[in-house]
């Protein structure tokens, strides 16, 4: 991948986080400027940026609250007053919380709104703030590329809560009606993690975690840098693929 996408820009929601920061030091690598989009963790996303291998361009981190559209233009007009493009858009903000699925009164409205918010309407408001400079024609050709991170819960039902897993369905199906909506000046794939060994994970009680583990065919977690490498390679390789999601799963589902 080195340098593949040299000259390219990338904005990465929730850049800062445990999956999303492995994204950015992939899109990095492959020699992307990127815009780390950060809603509370502006010292973690500019520690990341000071952190990234150089490119061309310098990377930047900007604010990029999903369940504020207002705030989500501003990030566009910066990225266009930046950059003059954005090819490559990563939807990897994401939130949660444990809710056992039996206790529906723990599934409260608001969470459910928080979830839904930031889950599905985050990156469908993303794209749109940002879908101008995404079907941009560029000089040495090419699509405009979004990828929504997504999770095995969308299809297995089984995850933190009932509304995260609805959710994740939600933004696969979404990234369906987006894929054909915005073609063909934009691609749009959902990469879908089973459980990624993230320090959030990490720190969760180890007997759950070595389950979750031995009930999936490849016997581990995802690391956070199989997610990224998903991303890339839906940036760098397959160019024909829209519309599709791409499990990082060790095959859970199978099991
Ligand atoms: N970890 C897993 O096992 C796993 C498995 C499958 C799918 N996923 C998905 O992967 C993505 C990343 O998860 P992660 O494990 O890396 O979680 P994480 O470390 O908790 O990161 C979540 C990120 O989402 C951002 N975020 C939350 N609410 C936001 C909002 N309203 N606006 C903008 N950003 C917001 C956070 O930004 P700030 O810190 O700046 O607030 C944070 O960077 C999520 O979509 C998650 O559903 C994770």
């Amino acid at each position: 991948m080195m340098r593949m996408l040299q000259g390219q820009v990338a904005v990465v929601t929730g850049g800062a986080g445990g999956i999303g920061e492995a994204i950015c030091r992939g899109l990095a690598g492959a020699g992307c400027a990127v815009v780390v989009g950060y809603n509370s963790s502006q010292g973690p996303a500019q520690a990341l940026v000071d952190s990234l291998p150089a490119v061309d361009l310098p990377h930047a981190a900007l604010k990029a609250p999903v369940t504020d559209s207002a705030a989500l233009a501003v990030l566009a007009t910066e990225v266009q007053a930046r950059y003059g493009r954005c090819d490559i858009l990563v939807n990897c903000a994401g939130t949660t919380r444990f809710v056992a699925h039996p206790d529906l009164d723990g599934l409260d409205n608001s969470l459910i709104d928080q979830i839904l918010t930031t889950n599905v309407r985050g990156p469908f408001a993303a794209v749109r703030a940002l879908k101008p400079l995404l079907a941009a024609p560029r000089a040495e050709g090419g699509t405009g590329l979004v990828v929504n991170i997504s999770s095995i819960a969308a299809v297995s039902a089984m995850g933190s809560n009932i509304m995260y897993c609805a959710s994740k369905a939600a933004l696969d199906n979404m990234t369906k009606s987006l894929a054909r909506a915005l073609a063909p000046q934009i691609r749009v794939l959902s990469v879908s993690p089973g459980l990624a060994d993230t320090d959030f994970v990490k720190s969760l009680d180890p007997a759950w975690r070595n389950e979750q583990a031995g009930r999936t065919p490849l016997q581990r977690l995802a690391l956070p840098e199989e997610v990224a490498a998903a991303v890339l390679a839906a940036a760098t390789h397959l160019t024909f693929t829209t519309g599709a999601v791409i499990p990082v799963d060790g095959g859970r589902p199978l099991a």
